[in-house]
């Protein structure tokens, strides 16, 4: 295949990735909860949203560099966090984590990663982030804390969508499973490192029913705040009435996101809701937005309805499964050089300039 030609951006690489992936792997990563309407919702919401730009700005110098708290990012992407991905590309992890270096962009990885977090953070000097579950074993959620912390991690991020997890008929079809050589190893030494086998079951949503925290409430969060003594985000908060109370308990940063349709299926698009949650917000505390973002253009609308910047999943996971690091790097490339462009075309020389006027109003 020419590359140079055929793939031009992150939907090709989707496509590309496609043929490369393992078909339980491939089902894994793409699907969606039940009917996957959320999952489609995410990308049609996008489609709805429709741009009035301005001219006349001098846009000769088109600056897309920004930062998240104490972050400098080269572009408004950071890495969401997406479990196994050993089953994309060998370096899985570690590959990912020297991309976002590469990119200026910053990683959050998952509980579930296939590579240790040491092992990751130690191969790159870009920020990362430790995405957690919380167990219902509080020995070893405490203990997942303090190991990303002594291994360098500049924050931890709580999903707190996921009490069980959503039911992923395509899993639960394949009968979702890690291939032998691979395991979690942030989990092994606590004892959770393998998923269950289960006739008729998704491993996964096996592990899941069996140790999370079904009962997690925002008493939990304010113990596990104190326990890290370290930046705390929240991902998966859709309802202004949970980014309200987020900012009350002096959380860090939310992470507007419906798990990227793997969760409750009928939810809200992730940028649907965020023009809600960023009026309660009020830029009290940054908003990061994921779920669905595939071309520049989606980053400058979510910019635009109140986030600070986006989180990319699986767009990362195609770039992996290409052509590993290099892969990642492209994905990234090709989202700061379209948000680039989109904001040259509506008149924005600075991520400052992106403002909820550049949105046409009876959408909001
Ligand atoms: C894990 O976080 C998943 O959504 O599969």
């Amino acid at each position: 295949m020419n590359t140079a030609t055929n793939i031009l951006n992150v939907l090709d690489y989707e496509k590309a990735s496609q043929s490369r992936l393992d078909s339980t792997a491939n089902d894994y990563y793409s699907s969606g909860a039940m009917d996957e309407l959320t999952l489609s919702d995410n990308i049609n919401a996008f489609t709805r949203i429709k741009l009035l730009p301005k001219v006349l700005r001098d846009v000769s110098n088109v600056v897309t560099s920004t930062h998240i708290n104490a972050a400098s990012l080269s572009s408004p992407v950071i890495i969401s966090p997406t479990a196994f991905l050993g089953m994309a590309h060998s370096d899985g992890e570690l590959a990912v984590a020297r991309a976002a270096e590469h990119s200026g962009n910053i990683m959050i990885c998952s509980t579930m990663s296939n590579y240790p977090i040491e092992d990751i953070t130690a191969t790159t000097n870009t920020d990362v982030w430790l995405q957690l579950y919380v167990y219902k074993d509080k020995e070893a959620t405490l203990a997942l804390i303090d190991r990303a912390k002594n291994a360098g991690c500049k924050a931890i991020v709580i999903t707190v969508d996921a009490p069980f997890l959503g039911h992923r008929e395509r899993d639960v079809r394949n009968q979702f499973q890690l291939p032998d050589h691979l395991h979690m190893s942030n989990l092994h030494a606590l004892g959770h490192g393998k998923l269950p086998d289960k006739e008729g079951h998704s491993g996964l949503a096996h592990y899941f029913d069996s140790l999370i925290d079904k009962s997690l409430t925002w008493r939990d969060i304010k113990w596990l705040k104190e326990h890290a003594n370290m930046p705390i985000y929240l991902k998966g908060i859709l309802h202004p009435e949970d980014a309200s109370l987020a900012v009350e308990y002096g959380i860090d940063g939310i992470i507007v996101s419906n798990h990227g349709g793997r969760q409750l299926d009928g939810s809200i698009a992730s940028i649907d809701a965020l023009p809600a949650v960023a009026k309660v917000v009020n830029k009290q505390i940054p908003i990061i937005m994921d779920g669905g973002i595939r071309r520049g253009s989606d980053i400058l609308k979510a910019l635009a309805l109140g986030a600070q910047c986006v989180g990319v999943g699986r767009p990362v996971i195609w770039g992996l499964s290409h052509s590993g690091q290099q892969g990642v790097e492209d994905i990234f490339r090709i989202l700061q050089s379209e948000l680039s462009l989109a904001m040259a075309l509506s008149g924005c020389a600075n991520i400052t300039d992106i403002t909820k006027d550049l949105i046409v109003q009876k959408m909001l």
